[in-house]
């Protein structure tokens, strides 16, 4: 499916408003318990909830060679992918004590091309919708041509 494509905003909102946000924290925190992240000494946990109703997770993952490093929304994004892809509704981020963290301007990038204006990032000021989390995004609408299909 295309980015954007096969999905309304309705169906968004049905997904999103049946989020069970302490639930989906949770499998950011656990999958954060994984990460590796000897340089930093700074995991990172990610839980997203796809419009099928699945859920994917990352944590990061780094390297002796520093600026390599994965970011735990990589792996995620890796997973929504390879696990059959979809639009990412809810997403969870957690840093190191467990608590909501916001994701670096490349994985926001990231959310918006899996998850667009409606997905909506548990954040430290509360659930936010991707336009303010990333505002005026680019993102497929400008190439004029839809995502390669996932
Ligand atoms: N990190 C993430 O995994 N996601 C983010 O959105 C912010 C930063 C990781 C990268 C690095 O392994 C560690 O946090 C410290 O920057």
């Amino acid at each position: 499916m295309a980015a954007g494509e096969g999905h309304s905003a309705e169906q968004d909102a049905r997904h999103t408003s049946e989020v069970d946000w302490d639930a989906l924290r949770a499998r950011a925190v656990e999958v954060m318990g994984k990460a590796y992240a000897p340089y930093s000494r700074f995991p990172v946990g990610v839980a997203g909830i796809v419009d099928d109703g699945r859920v994917v997770v990352g944590c990061n993952v780094e390297n002796a060679a520093y600026g390599v490093a994965l970011c735990a929304e990589c792996g995620m994004v890796s997973e929504l992918v390879a696990t059959g892809g979809g639009r990412l509704v809810a997403v969870s981020c957690v840093g190191r004590d467990g608590e909501p963290l916001m994701p670096c301007g490349r994985c926001r990038q990231l959310l918006w091309e899996h998850g667009g204006p409606t997905c909506l990032l548990l954040t430290p000021e509360g659930v936010l919708p991707m336009t303010e989390v990333l505002p005026q995004a680019f993102g497929p609408d400008n190439l004029s041509i839809a995502a390669p299909p996932t």
